[in-house]
């Protein structure tokens, strides 16, 4: 700290979305001293116009002396490496999404952090976003009827990766949205993904999320390669239904009075049609317009200097990596694949029994232990770490 007793804070990455974090963190309470990160001189160079008294380092091993707190904003198969480094070196650490690429370094992460006794966070940027904190009262406080799905859509003509896909890429956010309306996580996921453009990263790619409640789900629609943006996440209720675009200027929740109900109709009569349909009012609730990234920061600091668990901790985090490592595996499989699957001697070794599925609740299998041959018929998988 410094002699004022704020945080000194170094961002490591200052690409598109570090440079994000240095501009808000010069504004932020409690922060003295922002030092900048990045192995490219030239990303150095052009964000230092604007930040001329910022110290800067082209890698985080030089940093370290300098700094309380680490902010990891660089590609997402550096953030274990980085992150464990700073860790050890006794720094609280933010890691941008994904917290990790695998389940295994989340966990690493997360026992790394608590035997250092550091504070662990991950920047989930829309569980700080007032809109989202909006679309989770009215799931939970069912003011839309019984939820019966939710369908999320993050498309663009967009930057392609290069380390992961689009799963990894875009999908986080739509994970942590959905974790974060339902109050739950998924008991299994099925992914459906395609390479079009890029030859080893899958650019397009659909999920499935099943819930324990098998009446609910959740679909994911992700894209690098759609002529339209799209940032849309729909709440559907047996009452009503609500829509966040989060590209709307304002009106960025909009709840609509529409509903759809079954017709009883008297001895199968085919005449009849069988659904009934109610329209209403279109409302669109106030939403403030605070900047999420600011609060998500200022969180952040307050924990640190507070002692206290972020929102996002570590098993926030490692809860959206287990859904995506879910559905990097069911890519592979061609199967919906249960969490508590992962991380489970038959995967880890690359062999897992192909079960037969319910027909109703395709994600529950007939249950034997991975690697008892129970007569079903065996596949070779790659282990999950090998998958990328
Ligand atoms: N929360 C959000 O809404 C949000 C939005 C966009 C990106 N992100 C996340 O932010 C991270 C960065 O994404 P981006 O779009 O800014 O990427 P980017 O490519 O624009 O920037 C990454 C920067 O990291 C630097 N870098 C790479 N390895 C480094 C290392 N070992 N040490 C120091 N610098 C290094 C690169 O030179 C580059 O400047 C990713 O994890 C991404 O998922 C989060």
């Amino acid at each position: 700290m410094t002699d004022s007793g704020g945080l000194r804070v170094a961002v490591v990455g200052c690409g598109y979305w570090g440079s994000k974090h240095v501009r808000v963190l010069h504004s932020t309470d409690g922060v003295d001293d922002v030092v900048l990160v990045d192995g490219n001189t030239d990303r150095l160079n052009s964000l230092t116009r604007g930040y001329p008294g910022a110290a800067r380092f082209p890698n985080l091993e030089e940093a370290l002396p300098y700094v309380d707190a680490v902010f990891i904003a660089t590609p997402p198969t550096t953030h274990v490496p980085l992150a464990l480094r700073a860790i050890a070196a006794g720094k609280h650490v933010l890691i941008e999404k994904p917290l990790a690429p695998t389940t295994a370094g989340a966990r690493q992460l997360i026992e790394a952090a608590a035997s250092a006794a550091v504070v662990l966070m991950v920047g989930h940027t829309f569980e700080y976003n007032p809109a989202v904190w909006k679309l989770r009262d009215l799931v939970r406080s069912q003011a839309l009827g019984e939820l019966y799905y939710l369908d999320s859509a993050r498309l663009n003509l967009g930057l392609y990766q290069s380390d992961v896909n689009v799963i990894l890429d875009l999908a986080p956010h739509d994970v942590s949205i959905i974790n974060h309306v339902l109050g739950e996580s998924p008991v299994a996921v099925q992914a459906w993904a395609s390479r079009h453009a890029h030859p080893r990263f899958e650019d397009v790619a659909y999920l499935r999320l099943f819930y324990d409640d098998h009446r609910l789900s959740a679909n994911i629609h992700v894209s690098w390669l759609d002529p339209c943006k799209v940032r849309r996440v729909t709440a559907v209720g047996s009452e009503k239904m609500a829509v966040y675009n989060d590209l709307a200027s304002d009106e960025r929740i909009r709840i609509l009075d529409k509903s759809v109900r079954r017709q009883v109709v008297e001895n199968d009569d085919l005449t009849q049609p069988p659904m009934s349909y109610r329209y209403g009012d279109i409302l669109s609730p106030y939403v403030a317009s605070d900047e999420p990234l600011g609060i998500q920061d200022r969180h952040f600091v307050d924990c640190i200097r507070g002692g206290l668990r972020p929102i996002t901790d570590g098993a926030n985090g490692l809860a959206v990596v287990e859904v995506l490592e879910a559905a990097q595996l069911s890519l592979e499989l061609d199967r919906p694949v249960l969490l508590n699957e992962l991380g489970s001697p038959g995967i880890a070794t690359g062999e897992v029994l192909n079960q037969p599925m319910s027909p109703t609740r395709p994600w529950l299998r007939e249950h034997h232990p991975i690697g008892v041959d129970a007569g079903h018929r065996r596949v070779r998988v790659p282990a999950v770490g090998a998958m990328r």
